[in-house]
C-alpha cells in the first residue's frame, strides 16, 4: 500500500530518469508555447503544505497541475490540524486517502520521510532544511536548454553551503558534473552529502579559485527562511562571496549564472548581476513551471475514465 514513489531528493531517481524528465520538461514549454491544451491529470488533485513562505513553488506547481487539467490545494499550517499538532503520520494518512500527490515545503526534512512513509500517493520536495530538489530540475533543464549536456562540466557554487547547495551536490552525482563549493568556514555543506559525493565536490575559500574554467556559477541568499536572527553576522561574514559580473569575467567564456531566487542585490550578487547576458536567471524560475510539470506527469496517474 506504502508503494508511492515519492521525490524528497534527487537521489530518489536514476541519472537516467532526470535526464528524461528534463527533456519531458523541454517538451512541455514547448507544448505550451505552442498553445496545445494537454491535460493528462484532468481530475487529480495535488495538496501544497507550506510551511515555509513562497512565489515560485507555489505558483508553478499551482499553475502546472491546472494547466495539466488538475487542481491544488494550498494547505497553510496555521489553519490545518498539522499546526495544531495532529501528527504527521495522521494527516499523511488521511491526506492521501483524498488527494494524488502532496508536496511539502518543511523545515526538518524528517517531517518529509515522516509524511512519505505513511502517504498512499507521490510526496515532493518542496524545498526543506536540508534540500531543494525541485529547484534543481529547472537548473539542469535550463542548463540543457542553453548549453546542452553538463556532463563532464565544472559547476561553482558561490555562498551558503545550505539546501540549495546540497542538492547541487546530488545533482553533481546524478548528472556527473564537477562542483566547486566556495563558503566561509563553518557554513560548509552537510558532510553527508559531501560524502557522498567523493572527489566529484571540491571546497574552498576562495569564490575567484572555485570559478576558475566554470561553465555555471550559482548562488542563493546567505540567510535561509528560519535563520533570520543570524542576518547581520552572515552579511558581514559572507561579503567576500558576493558575485558580481567580475568575477564572472574569471571563469569560462560561455559562463551561464544562475540564482534560484529570491535575490538580495547588494548582498550574494551585485546591483547588477541579474541584468548580465550571461544570467539564465528568469529562464530558470519559468523552468519551475515545465520541470515539475514533467515531474508530476511522471509521478501521478493519468486521467480518470468517464463514467
Ligand atoms: N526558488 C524558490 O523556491 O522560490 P520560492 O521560495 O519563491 O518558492
Ligand atoms: N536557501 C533558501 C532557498 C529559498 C528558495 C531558503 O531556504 O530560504
Amino acid at each position: 500500500m506504502m508503494s508511492a514513489r515519492h521525490f524528497l531528493s534527487m537521489m530518489d531517481y536514476t541519472p537516467d530518469e532526470l535526464v528524461g524528465m528534463i527533456r519531458r520538461g523541454i517538451e512541455l514549454k514547448d507544448l505550451r508555447n505552442r498553445g496545445v491544451l494537454f491535460e493528462p491529470l484532468r481530475g487529480r488533485v495535488l495538496a501544497m503544505i507550506f510551511e515555509k513562505s513562497s512565489t515560485r513553488t507555489r505558483v508553478s506547481f499551482e499553475a502546472g497541475m491546472i494547466q495539466l487539467g488538475g487542481q491544488a490545494i494550498f494547505l497553510s499550517p496555521r489553519d490545518t490540524q498539522l499546526g495544531r499538532g495532529e501528527p504527521i503520520a495522521d494527516g499523511a494518512r488521511v491526506m492521501s486517502r483524498m488527494v494524488d500527490a502532496v508536496m511539502i515545503r518543511t523545515f526538518a526534512h524528517s517531517n518529509l520521510t515522516e509524511f512519505a512513509a505513511n502517504s498512499r500517493v507521490p510526496v515532493i520536495n518542496g524545498l526543506s532544511d536540508d534540500l531543494h530538489p525541485c529547484q534543481l530540475l529547472a537548473d539542469m533543464q535550463t542548463f540543457l536548454e542553453h548549453r546542452g549536456s553538463i556532463k563532464g562540466k565544472t559547476v561553482a557554487w558561490i555562498g551558503d553551503g545550505n539546501n540549495m547547495c546540497n542538492s547541487y551536490i546530488e545533482a553533481a552525482i546524478q548528472f556527473d558534473f564537477k562542483l566547486r563549493v566556495a563558503c566561509p568556514e563553518g557554513y560548509e555543506p552537510s558532510p553527508q552529502f559531501m560524502a557522498l559525493a567523493g572527489d566529484r565536490v571540491t571546497l574552498t575559500r576562495d569564490p575567484r579559485e572555485a570559478v576558475k574554467g566554470a561553465h555555471l556559477i550559482s548562488t542563493d541568499v546567505w540567510t535561509s527562511m528560519g535563520q533570520e536572527e543570524e542576518t547581520a553576522k552572515r552579511i558581514a561574514l559572507f561579503k567576500p562571496f558576493q558575485v558580481t559580473r567580475e568575477l564572472l569575467d574569471l571563469a569560462a567564456e560561455e559562463v551561464l549564472f544562475m540564482h534560484c531566487l529570491p535575490a538580495h542585490r547588494g548582498e550574494e550578487i551585485s546591483e547588477d548581476l541579474l541584468d548580465d547576458i550571461r544570467s539564465v536567471a528568469w529562464d530558470q524560475a519559468e523552468n519551475r513551471l515545465h520541470a515539475q510539470k514533467a515531474l508530476l506527469e511522471f509521478l501521478v496517474a493519468p486521467a480518470y475514465q468517464p463514467a
